[in-house]
Order: structure tokens, then C-alpha cells, then sequence
């Protein structure tokens, strides 16, 4: 099992289509998956279309007991490959630190209640507060998304350096899985530009292949469905990306 934390400091650029994305590449290989959706947004809950819940994942950090996050575990719309600990609103109480094991509290409540999955992909809110420092001290690896514009170097430049800082006070263990570039036009030079800038600094850290922008995307996860279950050649691009990032993602 590998645990991989999906963050950006900015919003909108991708963090819950990328946990979709690569959950649905799960889907279509038959391999189980676990979603975690730390953030008060709860978009990658609703887009999984799971069945009434009665805990969320609010309510296993307020509890913080080893494993009791299986508490909260529900099946998904998806079917029996992907599960979910769910989010809603109220999460977002659990923000602010509170108390020495603050930022551990996901972590320990996941004790023994994720190893029958093969990948465990966690949804971050767009910032670096007390949820996503959750997210990063329960992760293997962390994935930084970026959209492919002007502020896509300064934005992974930070969001890999408060991967750095996670590592070196909440997980050791913590390993930058690289940077996701997300909705990319491959007509367009601005993009090929940025994409170009961000190698030059990071490399091999940028992950090839970028994800595309296409409106199956939208489409797939307005129906509750894997965008790899929609019918369309754009779908099929956006899969066909997924799963090769899934691919590094379990090596
Ligand atoms: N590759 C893509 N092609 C088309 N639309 C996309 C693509 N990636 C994301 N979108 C759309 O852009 C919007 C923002 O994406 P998403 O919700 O995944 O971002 P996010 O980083 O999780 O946002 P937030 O910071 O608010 O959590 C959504 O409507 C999503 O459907
Ligand atoms: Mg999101």
C-alpha cells in the first residue's frame, strides 16, 4: 500500500480531479483504492457519490484513535474498488492546530484500517493548514499539482517546500511523488513555455505525461462517474495519462 497526499497552495488547478483521476485509474484496473477528502469543499466526496454517511473525516480527527478511521469508511457510487472517508463542511473546524499531536491525528487513526487497499490517494484544501499538514504526515509521497501558467514555478517551489518542511518535523519518511501539470492545452506556446520552466528547475520532478484539458473531465465528474467510464476520445486522453501516472505512483 503507498499513501500519496495531492496538494497545491493555490486553488482550482487540479488536486481533486488528479485524486479522481488516478482513483478511476484504479477503477478501470481492478486494483482497490482509497480516497481520504480532507477538504471542508468535499468535492471528491460528492463527485464519488457515495450513499448517506454518518461520520466524516472531522469526526476521526476529533477522536484520533489508532484506526478508528475505519469507522468512517464507506463504499463509493464507483463500486467495491473505491472507497471513501468522506468530507462536508464542518470539517473545516479541524483546520487550527490543537494539542502536541495535532498534524498526526490522521495518521494514527489510519493504523491497520488501510491495509487492504493498494493505493490510498488523499485530497488536501488548497492551503498549508492543519488539514493538509494531516494529509502530509499520513503520506508515503505527496503529488503537487500545477496549471501550466504564470505562477505555476512559484507555486510548486512552495508547495515542494513545505513537502520538505512536513518531512522534516511530521514524516520522515515523506517523499516529493513530483509535480502534476494539469489542464494543458498542447496548442498553446504559453503552456509548452511553463511546462519548459518548470523542468528546467525541477526536471525529472515534472511528470510526464501532463494531464490535458478536456470537458469529459467536467462531464464524468458532474455524473459521479470515473472520466474513465466516459465515452469520449478526450476521456480517453485523460485516462490514458492517469494511468501512466498511477503506474509511477505504485513503482
Ligand atoms: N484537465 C482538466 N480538464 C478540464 N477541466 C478540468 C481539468 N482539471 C480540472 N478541471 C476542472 O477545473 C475545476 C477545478 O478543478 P479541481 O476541483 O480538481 O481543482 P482543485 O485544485 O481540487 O480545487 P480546490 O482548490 O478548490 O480544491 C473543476 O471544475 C474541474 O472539473
Ligand atoms: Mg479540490
Amino acid at each position: 500500500m503507498s499513501a500519496v497526499a495531492v496538494l497545491s497552495l493555490k486553488g482550482g488547478v487540479g488536486k481533486s480531479t488528479t485524486v479522481l483521476g488516478l482513483a478511476g485509474a484504479a477503477w478501470a484496473r481492478g486494483i482497490r483504492a482509497l480516497v481520504i477528502d480532507l477538504d471542508p469543499q468535499a468535492n471528491a466526496t460528492v463527485a464519488l457519490d457515495p450513499p448517506p454517511f454518518a461520520f466524516t473525516v472531522g469526526d476521526v480527527l476529533a477522536d484520533g484513535r489508532p484506526g478508528i478511521a475505519r469507522e468512517a469508511i464507506v463504499r463509493t457510487g464507483w463500486g467495491p474498488q473505491v472507497d471513501l472517508l468522506p468530507s462536508e463542511e464542518a470539517v473545516a473546524h479541524r483546520n487550527r492546530p490543537e494539542g502536541a499531536d495535532s498534524a498526526t491525528r490522521l495518521r494514527v487513526s489510519l493504523a491497520g484500517a488501510v491495509d487492504g487497499y493498494d493505493i490510498v490517494l488523499i485530497d488536501c484544501p488548497p492551503s498549508l493548514d492543519e488539514l493538509t499538514r494531516n494529509g502530509l504526515a499520513a503520506a508515503d509521497s505527496a503529488l503537487v499539482v500545477t496549471e501550466p501558467g504564470f505562477f505555476a514555478l512559484q507555486g510548486a517551489t512552495r508547495a515542494l517546500r513545505a513537502v520538505e518542511a512536513a518531512r522534516t518535523s511530521v514524516n520522515l519518511r515523506l517523499q516529493p511523488a513530483g509535480v502534476l501539470v494539469n489542464r494543458v492545452r498542447g496548442n498553446l506556446s504559453e503552456h509548452r513555455y511553463r511546462i519548459e520552466e518548470l523542468r528546467g528547475v525541477y526536471g525529472d520532478l515534472v511528470l510526464n505525461p501532463v494531464i490535458p484539458e478536456r470537458s469529459a473531465v467536467q462531464q464524468a465528474q458532474g455524473a459521479g462517474v470515473p472520466v474513465q467510464a466516459w465515452r469520449s476520445p478526450g476521456a480517453a486522453e485523460v485516462s490514458d495519462a492517469f494511468d501512466d501516472i498511477l503506474d509511477r505512483l505504485l513503482t
